[in-house]
């Protein structure tokens, strides 16, 4: 897999697909300043994941870069295009300042963002529209 920098709308039919049941929405913070990575297995999208400058809630005052966008293409999970991904967001957010990380995880995702060293803050919350969240952080 080759993993090299995207624009959003690169990767906008991929997150609706798996992110938003398909549904035509618009994607929350397209249209902000962020850094999109896209993973591709020759010509095909497999996977996606964004990182932008946004402080955590409980921290205002310190550096911080919130990951957004995290999704495998089905038949690509589970053999580490999303660990790839990911690691390809940490090392640009160190490049360019470091400071913490954190996100909004869909809890059945809670593990993989795990072994990413990311650890759980405060209790689980109900999205009525995708399901159970719980915020995820480390520092960089
Ligand atoms: C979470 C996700 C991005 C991980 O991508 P991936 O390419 O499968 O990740 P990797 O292969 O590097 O790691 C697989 C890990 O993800 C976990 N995982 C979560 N949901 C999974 C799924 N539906 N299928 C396979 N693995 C899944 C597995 O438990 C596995 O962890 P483990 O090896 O400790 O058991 C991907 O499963 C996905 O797109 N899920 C649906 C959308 C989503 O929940 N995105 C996160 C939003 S916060």
């Amino acid at each position: 897999m080759i993993v090299r920098p995207v624009t959003p709308a690169e990767t906008a039919e991929l997150r609706r697909a798996v992110l938003r049941g398909g549904r035509p929405v618009l994607l929350p913070g397209d249209d902000e300043p962020a850094f999109h990575v896209g993973g591709y297995d020759g010509e095909v999208l497999v996977g996606t994941g964004n990182v932008r400058r946004e402080p955590a809630p409980w921290a205002p005052e310190q550096p911080a870069w919130r990951l957004r966008g995290m999704a495998t293409a089905p038949a690509a999970r589970g053999c580490g295009v999303g660990a790839q991904l990911l690691a390809a967001l940490l090392a640009h957010c160190r490049e360019h300042g470091g400071g913490l990380l954190w996100c909004h995880a869909r809890t059945p995702a809670q593990r993989f963002y795990e072994r990413a060293g990311l650890q759980t803050r405060g209790q689980p919350w109900e999205d009525p529209e995708i399901g159970p969240h719980v915020i995820m952080w480390r520092e960089l």
